[in-house]
């Protein structure tokens, strides 16, 4: 497992004044029968951070969070939630900590027959009874006005869009001040537009309430647009750990899979993928460099990507044996992070 720049990420990100982990994680194992869904995990996610769990269908994504709020139990290891292990806690003591995460899921868990307000009202009337009916529609109308649906507080559920319906239930999840958010695939059944919508709105509620978003998911778009950092599960084993920019920019095998960034590569001359980190990515690096070197090259693929609130990217180039030399020289003097990628020729000299 690779931990990348910790102490950067929650520097460089805007959440380093609150660095006190909300959950940690040590040696999890966690079997179905015989079957290992969970092995030797240990990670921490830090209060006010967005932390992704990504992986493949069966990855165990959604194990993980059950181990959180102590839906499911595991067989070894150790789930502190603010400092109190999962596993240890009593009826009284669950209740608790469930009461701390609001839930949001792929298929939305509404009563679809009762309408906007009574579904956000829900969990104040299970968990907060005995409270007014003015305090409660005080607090409905509060929560339908952060989701925007203040104007469909009687329409019945099921008359909603699927992302009119996801914000219900964000507007429920957060009702009872939640310090922690478990999203499991809370944009998979939406369509592209409707997903950055709701990730825009996860990441507006994240800053307002300093909340901790878990969010579960198996698309890496979501993962880039909304995560500080990221965990690649696969077959209940971490991957990789890291800040999901770094990772994705320079992708570990394992996430170079998950993250399907192949290229054909042209024959001939040496393929290199040039980084374009946050500092650089406005700049026109490539045609600045064709015409200080008065070079041209071939573009064999790239990526111009939007990592919660920039742009970053990556380019390949095909760059003529002759002039790799002095390519990979300007790169350097630049400080352009580079790889070179196909190394099945021997046409070129690598450079070191
Ligand atoms: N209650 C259960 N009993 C037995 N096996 C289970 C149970 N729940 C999950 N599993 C198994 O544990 C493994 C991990 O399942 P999990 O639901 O956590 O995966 P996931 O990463 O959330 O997948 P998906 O992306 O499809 O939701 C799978 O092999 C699954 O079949
Ligand atoms: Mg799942």
């Amino acid at each position: 497992m690779r931990e990348m720049d910790l102490h950067l990420s929650l520097s460089a990100r805007g959440y380093s004044d609150i660095v006190q982990p909300m959950i940690t994680v040590r040696n999890l194992e966690k079997h179905y029968g015989g079957k290992s869904v969970l092995r030797d995990l240990s990670f921490s996610v830090q209060e006010g951070e967005i932390f992704g769990i990504v992986g493949r269908s069966g990855a165990g994504k959604s194990t993980l969070l059950r181990c959180f709020n102590g839906l499911t139990t595991y067989d070894g290891g150790s789930v502190q939630v603010r400092g109190r292990e999962v596993g240890a806690l009593s009826d009284a003591g669950l209740r608790e900590l469930r009461r701390d995460m609001g839930m949001v899921f792929q298929d939305f868990s509404l009563m679809s027959r009762k309408n906007v307000f009574e579904n956000v009202a829900f969990p104040l009337r299970i968990w907060d009874a005995g409270q007014s009916r003015g305090t409660i529609e005080a607090r409905v109308m509060e929560l339908l006005e952060i989701v925007d649906l203040a104007d469909k507080r009687l329409e019945r559920v099921q008359n909603l869009s699927g992302g009119q319906k996801q914000r219900i239930g964000i507007a429920r999840a957060l009702a009872l001040n939640p310090k922690i958010l478990l999203c499991d695939e809370a944009t998979s059944a939406l369509d592209p537009d409707t997903t950055l919508n709701i990730l825009e709105l996860l990441q507006d509620v994240n800053v307002r309430f300093k909340l901790t978003l878990i969010v579960v998911t198996h698309q890496r778009e979501v993962v880039k647009r909304l995560c500080h950092r990221m965990l690649l599960l696969d077959k209940g084993a971490g991957l990789c750990l890291g800040r999901t920019e770094d990772l994705f920019l320079d992708p570990p095998e394992d996430l170079r899979r998950f993250a399907d960034t192949e290229y054909t590569f042209i024959p001939g001359g040496l393929n290199i993928r040039v980084m374009f980190p946050r500092a650089i990515s406005r700049q026109a690096v490539i045609t600045d460099m064709a015409r200080s070197l008065d070079l041209s090259f071939s573009i064999v693929g790239g990526k111009l990507e939007r990592y919660r609130d920039h742009v970053l990217g990556f380019l390949i180039i095909n760059v003529a044996c002759e002039h790799v030399e002095r390519v990979c020289s300007y790169m350097t003097d630049k400080n352009l992070p580079w790889e070179v990628l196909a190394d099945d020729h021997d046409a070129c000299q690598r450079p070191e």
